[in-house]
């Protein structure tokens, strides 16, 4: 195929960021705006430590879900993302729970497993390799020596055959302490492949983490009194019934399994924006879980139990790999993650997954009481009529006013936008042209 105008310069990757800008700017007719955008705060070079052949930042709105309960404290979760509707759920149901005993979390040591594939192994070699534990946990020793500092470490180790395939895995379980782990993950396997090459007298296909980080769960519950549920016209019992419902048809079906743990991870995955984490590492995990059955299931289950002074409850459950680190990767590099880390006031990685645990099942508590009353519908379109009215050119209050417009008329579209706009400034300023009512009422 040969290079269309359409393309950018063969040395795209060696230009400095600027001259980048300015091919993709040349080439894809970029407005100011949109490079503006781009060009980010003029933070290029973090951009270029970030990211091959960066061009800058994709600035992701970052908002506050405040007075998240978790344990005995209540956070401000800084949550990243582009869905209008997700602060508004997670802050909805945070303050229902609040009220209603709060939100209690657990989480696991951070252990995640790397893993050896070796193909042309002699006979017994699982065993030899099994055998020789503590030499291999010698030769990866140094790449641990930092971390078994800080209290991590090698934690186990397992050898078996594949079952389908003529290939023997050797998976290491390290515990990463604050870190997500990656690199250190890969390192020690590099490191020990020398040696398990030697003992198994095999030879190494790769050698890499694991994204799916079983050992590594943390979760979160609730114990509401059936007295404090209310939403809309559902109050108590009834509402309970049609939440456990819910639950009960993501259990059994895929289909609905996918939208509903989804919502759980429109809180988590946000928080994992926000804080730097690697969504697709973190997601890769949660999904995996869901279907450690065999089939996708819920990662969240409700019941209608007795609470400790006999009154009934709604218990709310969630259990997953939550994988976040604080330290390496970008989470140190973006001042963004960690100004999202300081208004946590600090975590650890353990404690940022226990966050995200109550946030994921405030999120889906406030998901699943929408849907079986008033429906998300109302709720998102009205945000949705904000960014209608954004995009009609309404700024300032006007947008707000424009949205208020939209959702009593029940039509949502840019030109009905455009339309109210125009009707709005024509009443306050008739005798001012149109590019300069584009202010605020
Ligand atoms: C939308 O982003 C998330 C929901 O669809 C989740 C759910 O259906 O449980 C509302």
């Amino acid at each position: 195929m040969s290079d269309g105008p359409h393309v950018l310069p063969k040395n795209f990757r060696k230009l400095t960021t600027e001259q980048r800008l300015q091919a993709l700017s040349d080439v894809y007719d970029l407005s100011a705006e949109e490079l503006q955008m781009l060009g980010y705060r003029g933070n290029l070079d973090l951009s270029e430590i970030m990211t091959e052949s960066a061009v800058g930042f994709l600035a992701l709105p970052m908002g506050i879900a405040v007075g998240i309960p978790v344990d005995e404290q209540v956070y401000d979760v800084p949550l990243a993302v582009e869905e209008p509707s997700v602060i508004a759920a997670a802050t909805y149901g945070a303050r229902i729970l609040r009220g209603a005993g709060g939100i209690h979390t657990w989480a696991s040591d951070p252990v995640m497993t790397t893993q050896v594939y070796l193909s042309d192994c002699s006979a017994g070699a699982v065993e030899k390799l099994r055998e020789a534990e503590s030499q291999i946990i010698a030769e990866i020793s140094p790449v641990l020596a930092a971390m078994q500092r800080r209290g991590g470490g090698y934690r186990g180790m397992e050898v078996e055959s594949l079952q389908d395939l003529p290939v023997v895995r050797v998976q290491i379980d390290i515990d990463v302490r604050d870190a997500m782990g990656a690199n250190l993950l890969n390192s020690a396997a590099e490191q020990a492949v020398p040696l398990l090459e030697k003992l198994s007298g095999g030879r190494k296909i790769f050698a890499i983490l694991s994204n799916a980080a079983p050992k590594r769960l943390a979760g979160a519950e609730f114990y509401a009194p059936l007295s404090r549920l209310r939403r809309g016209k559902l109050v108590g019992r009834p509402l309970a019934e049609r939440i456990v419902l819910a639950s009960n048809i993501a259990e059994c079906d895929p289909m609905r399994a996918v939208t509903h743990n989804k919502g759980i991870m429109n809180g988590i995955s946000s928080l994992a924006n926000a804080t730097g984490n690697d969504t697709r590492g973190l997601e890769a995990a949660v999904h995996a879980y869901a279907a450690r059955s065999g089939s996708y299931r819920s990662l969240t289950s409700y019941r209608i139990t007795a609470g400790p002074d006999g009154e009934e409850v709604l218990h709310g459950w969630l259990e997953a790999p939550l994988v976040f680190g604080v330290v390496g990767g970008a989470v140190g590099i973006h001042p963004g993650a960690r100004a999202a880390l300081k208004v946590l006031r600090g975590p650890g990685a353990t404690q940022l997954a226990r966050i995200a645990a109550a946030v994921g099942l405030a999120q889906n508590f406030a998901a699943l009481g929408a849907l079986v009353s008033e429906g998300i519908q109302a709720g998102h379109m009205r945000l949705h009529a904000t960014r209608l009215a954004y995009i009609a050119g309404a700024r300032g209050k006007l947008i707000e006013h424009v949205a208020t417009r939209l959702s009593a008329g029940g039509v949502y579209n840019i030109e009905t936008a455009a339309d109210m706009l125009r009707d709005i400034a024509e009443k306050h300023h008739p005798d001012t042209p149109e590019s300069a009512q584009r202010t605020e009422v």
